[in-house]
């Protein structure tokens, strides 16, 4: 199928920068990557124009990822979600040290390379490499008829429609919802899912558009939040699980935009080294919405709080522990554990956009900084 990119749509629609307005169109984003693949009436997930039959997702052994940037962000997380439903192990690679490594690919490897622009010239170059040694490549793209497009035999649209800031948002929710899907058509094929839990994910699935646009509408309180952070010059990011994922995505948004040094940190492993660098007053955000591991987590808030760090939490709706230990609460609304990236990485986006704000800098295009690089 084809999609115009038309120029008019990419006017800024009454908002200051793309980028506020991107984070803006992510329900509709959800809407569009979701639409026409969820068949209600048999309640399954259905990819059209993907070649790959159930008996070749029966087959596949193997799975390795390949991305950049916010991409391979989105690929972490699609690392966790299709090894939990499918059962297959799942390996992520930075496409720029793939292709370098000379990777060991089995048989009945299936790679996946997760692109934006569809013209990283990293992920094109691992994708090659991975088709020589032998694996079935399939792709994760913005951007119809683009090389990475071009370069996978099964390709699976983000349809987040155009990016126009250089700091990803829409386009990295829209791969996860990818994965979402993939993930659930993959173990229907495989039988790793029963009916009811596949019945559940999907409703879930289609309620994330809703709960972020309330989301959006209640945010506002994060404006004020950048105040606190704006004038520190370094700051972390903690999280376990899926939270880690998101903590690493979040970290990059705050240094792309704002320019403030940040580290994202599994927060079981800040105590082997990393807890050094925390002072009085630091800066640190903790994500706790995976409450398998929830106290865990807070203990390691404990561990920065006794340190003397300032901590911003992220916890799901109705949990009352982390307002205990932390600064500061955001709070995200409920859905499937491993729907959670979804929904928890919109306030770190906005935390990170009004920070850059508040610094002045031009949000749409830091400094030295590309939307697509296409070269290595
Ligand atoms: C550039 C952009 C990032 C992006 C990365 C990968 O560095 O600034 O925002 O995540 O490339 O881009 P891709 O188009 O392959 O997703």
């Amino acid at each position: 199928f084809h999609i115009d990119w038309d120029l008019l749509m990419a006017e800024k629609n009454g908002f200051d920068t793309f980028m506020l307005k991107e984070i803006h169109e992510q329900p509709r984003a959800y809407r569009d990557t979701m639409r026409g693949r969820i068949d209600e009436a048999n309640q399954s997930v259905v990819l059209p124009g993907m070649h790959l039959t159930d008996e070749q997702a029966r087959d596949v052994r193997h799975i390795q990822m390949v991305a950049c940037g916010t991409a391979y962000h989105a690929a972490l997380v699609g690392k966790t979600v299709i090894e939990r439903l499918t059962r297959i192990p799942v390996e992520v690679d930075l496409a720029s040290e793939y292709r370098y490594r000379m990777p060991v690919v089995p048989d009945h490897t299936l790679v996946i390379a997760v692109s934006q622009s569809g013209e990283t010239a990293d992920t094109l170059a691992a994708m090659k490499e991975a088709k020589e040694r032998g694996a079935r490549v399939m792709a994760i793209t913005n951007v119809v008829g683009s090389s990475v497009a071009r370069e996978a035999e099964d390709v699976l649209f983000t349809l987040a429609g155009p990016e126009i800031a250089v700091a990803s948002t829409k386009a990295y929710t829209s791969q996860l919802i990818a994965f979402y899907l993939l993930a659930l058509r993959m173990a229907e094929a495989r039988g790793t899912i029963d009916k009811v839990m596949l019945v559940e994910m999907l409703a879930l699935l289609e309620r994330l558009p809703v709960q972020v646009e309330e989301m959006l509408q209640r945010l506002q309180p994060i404006e004020q939040l950048a105040h606190q952070i704006t004038r520190h010059e370094h700051l972390f990011f903690i999280g376990r699980g899926l939270d880690y994922s998101v903590a690493m995505e979040a970290s990059l948004k705050l240094k792309e935009i704002s320019y403030i040094h940040s580290e994202a940190y599994a927060a079981g492993e800040l105590k082997h080294g990393s807890l050094a660098l925390i002072e009085e007053g630091t800066p640190v955000i903790a994500l706790a919405t995976d409450e398998r591991l929830l106290e865990k987590t807070i203990s390691n808030i404990k561990e920065v709080k006794a340190r003397g760090a300032y901590v911003i939490g992220i916890a799901l709706e109705g949990n009352m522990e982390l307002a205990k230990t932390a600064d500061h609460v955001i709070y995200v609304p409920h859905t499937h554990a491993l729907l959670t990236p979804a929904v928890a990485v919109i306030p770190l986006q906005l935390l990170a956009y009004y920070t850059a704000t508040l610094r002045g800098n031009d949000v749409d295009k830091p400094r030295n900084l590309a939307k697509s690089v296409t070269v290595e």
